[in-house]
């Protein structure tokens, strides 16, 4: 049967839609929880939530191609690589200093339980704030559904586990149930103030619930894209039978994750896009570009994500890692040699969000 055209699509959901499963043949389990999302009856992964949902955001991309307005991208190489990098990461576990490794899975498993905070962003009345109608778009289903589907798919909900879940179960089935340092999440706090400082208005002539809907969507997206690079990562290293004790099932996990995040991605682009191309009202009554809103909180992310907070992750890491390698016999000789491996990287110049002059 051939699909719809995206353009035949419906433009309107309910939110019991927009949250509405495939049907599946089998439930995805990982480490003893069942997790969100399930597999078809030929095996194949199908992604939590997106019966309706992934139609919906075809048709939405669709209509923002037929009115010919361009879709948000991030530049690929804006993307910072990942520290310690996949070979770096080897090193690490051949040589049996595992700790940086097990933090950084399971500090990526804290970041996405931390991604439910997306259905407490305000809802600002986004129809009288935007100039332009937004009926039949992503826009005015964020509150309709599509945060509380991103918030679910993240953290879990109820009895079913969500990505924090399945990178819990991949690190447990690839490192054998490592320890789990206890302050994991009290170093990745330590590295807070730039992101706290991101808070500050810089659009007072809007409404603030409005500025912070489109800052967290600009920041979220740029999170979620930037994801992407630990996500080949931890599939890669998850799936070496060198250093995984369960390369198919662990490798396998991540892979579906990544499969979800697409969703988030597309979603969260399409309604920046469809900001983009409206106009806001500002609290005096006048209007502004929406384009210049999104551009400006886009272009501060990612200078913020390839600038000091990747070196502060970074400096970070690299602590944790002399830290954990003076238990090593040749600590020196280890370093040096893990220092080696490090991808070498600069940020572009250019985020390709830069407000025009
Ligand atoms: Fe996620
Ligand atoms: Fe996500």
């Amino acid at each position: 049967m051939a699909l719809p055209s995206a353009a035949d699509l419906p433009l309107d959901y309910d939110a019991r839609e927009l949250l509405a499963d495939d049907d599946y043949a089998e439930p995805l389990i990982a480490g003893g929880v069942r997790c969100h999302g399930g597999f078809d009856a030929d095996g194949r992964y199908r992604s939590p939530r997106t019966r309706h949902r992934a139609p919906a955001i075809r048709a939405w991309q669709a209509r923002l191609e037929t009115e010919g307005h361009p879709l948000v991208a991030i530049d690929p190489a804006l993307l910072v690589p990942q520290y310690p990098n996949v070979d770096q990461a080897r090193l690490l576990l051949r040589e049996g200093v595992r700790e940086p490794v097990v933090r950084r899975l399971t500090a990526i498993s804290i970041v996405e339980g931390f991604g439910a905070i997306i259905r407490d962003v305000g809802h600002p009345g986004l129809a009288e704030r935007v100039v332009e109608p937004i009926d039949g778009t992503a826009l005015a289903h964020l509150a309709g559904g599509l945060f509380e589907a991103h918030a679910r798919d993240e953290a879990g909900y109820r009895e079913e586990g969500g990505h924090k879940q399945m990178w819990e179960a991949a690190r447990d089935l690839a490192l054998e149930n490592p320890k789990i340092p206890g302050d994991v999440l009290l170093r990745m706090m330590g590295q807070g103030p730039a992101r706290r400082r991101e808070r500050v208005a810089h659009f007072p002539e809007l409404d603030g619930d409005l500025e912070a809907l489109v800052a967290t969507m600009a920041n979220v997206l740029a999170l979620e894209v930037f994801a992407m690079g630990a996500f080949d990562w931890g599939e890669t290293l998850l799936s070496d039978p060198e250093v995984s004790a369960e390369p198919l099932r662990a490798g396998a996990l991540v892979g579906y994750i990544r499969r979800d995040e697409r969703t988030h991605i597309e979603y969260l682009r399409t309604a920046l896009s469809e900001l983009s191309a409206r106009t806001l009202r500002r609290v005096d009554g006048a209007e502004i570009p929406g384009r210049h809103v999104v551009d400006a909180c886009l272009d501060r992310n990612l200078r913020a994500l390839t600038g000091a907070q990747r070196d502060e992750q970074r400096r970070t890491i690299r602590e944790a890692v002399a830290e954990a390698a003076a238990a090593h016999p040749h600590p020196k000789d280890l370093l040096e040699r893990f220092d080696a491996l490090e991808t070498s990287w600069t940020p572009p110049e250019r985020t390709g969000f830069e407000p025009e002059t």
